[in-house]
């Protein structure tokens, strides 16, 4: 296992759910962030909690869909982080209904969230990695990203397409020492999926924390070594 110390990461939708978990979790390893989201409110509230630990931690508004906007965001980052070692490409959104009551707006919003905004993201990071030959990057796909089910076309075409673009990648940039890989999980009880009945009972169903544990394993196996997928799902939600 490799000590993750002092090492560099930028996490988009880092402010909420399985994106601020993960950033609790990696501030008690000693990494140092980069937060990307949308509202300021809560990049600084995740930012205090945050200020109990021993390490940097820089934030950046912006929307992941508009290249623009998240090239500048990553930019500013890695000009304050100094470099970037792990990439986590997890802003993402659901868009629910049957296939006839789905937009074309719906559709265009959850496809450039959820694939283009990795895409635009990556395209910013990964000079950088290639260039010092290491890097981490793990994108948040979902169980929709292997299995459709009904009311879901728009989310699991997003996420096929990140499983597909993520594999593609991952072969690309082997040679360059850098790990890439796809989160598949199930239910994780966050702001997404929490719905008007409130809370869920937390011993039936994954937690974002869960995976932020998951996600600091998977980053402290030695760089010869990586997981390449990974479907995380609750033992007993019924
Ligand atoms: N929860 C689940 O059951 C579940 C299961 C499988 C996969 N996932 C995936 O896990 C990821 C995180 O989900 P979550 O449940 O943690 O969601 P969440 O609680 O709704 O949090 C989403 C995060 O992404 C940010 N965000 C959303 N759209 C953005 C955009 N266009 N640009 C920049 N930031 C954006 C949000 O911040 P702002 O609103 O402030 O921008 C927030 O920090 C998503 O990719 C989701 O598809 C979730």
């Amino acid at each position: 296992m490799q000590s993750l110390k002092g090492k560099k990461a930028i996490i988009t939708g880092g402010s909420r759910g399985i994106g601020a978990a993960t950033a609790l979790e990696l501030a008690k390893e000693g990494v140092n962030l980069g937060i990307v989201g949308r509202s300021e409110e809560n990049l600084n509230q995740i930012k205090e909690k945050l200020s109990q630990y021993d390490v940097n931690v820089f934030t950046a508004k912006a929307d992941v869909r508009y290249e623009s906007d998240i090239t500048q965001a990553i930019k500013e980052l890695t000009d304050q982080l100094g470099h970037v070692d792990i990439l986590i490409n997890n802003a993402g959104m659901g868009a629910y209904g049957e296939f006839l009551e789905l937009t074309t707006e719906d559709w265009n919003k959850v496809l450039q969230t959820n694939v283009m905004g990795i895409v635009h993201t990556t395209k910013a990071v990964l000079p950088g990695m290639i260039d010092r030959k290491t890097g981490d990057i793990i994108n948040i796909s979902s169980m929709s990203g292997l299995k459709g089910t009904k009311g879901s076309s728009a989310y699991s075409a997003s996420k096929f397409a990140v499983n597909g673009l993520t594999e593609s990648l991952m072969q690309e940039v082997r040679p360059h020492n850098i790990r890439v890989s796809t989160i598949t999980p199930s239910l994780v009880e966050t702001d997404l999926t929490r719905g008007e009945d409130g809370e869920r009972n937390p011993d039936k169903f994954t937690q974002a924390e869960d995976l932020a544990e998951y996600m600091v394993s998977l980053l402290k196996l030695e760089q010869r070594s990586f997981i390449k997928t990974s479907a995380i799902w609750a033992t007993n939600p019924f």
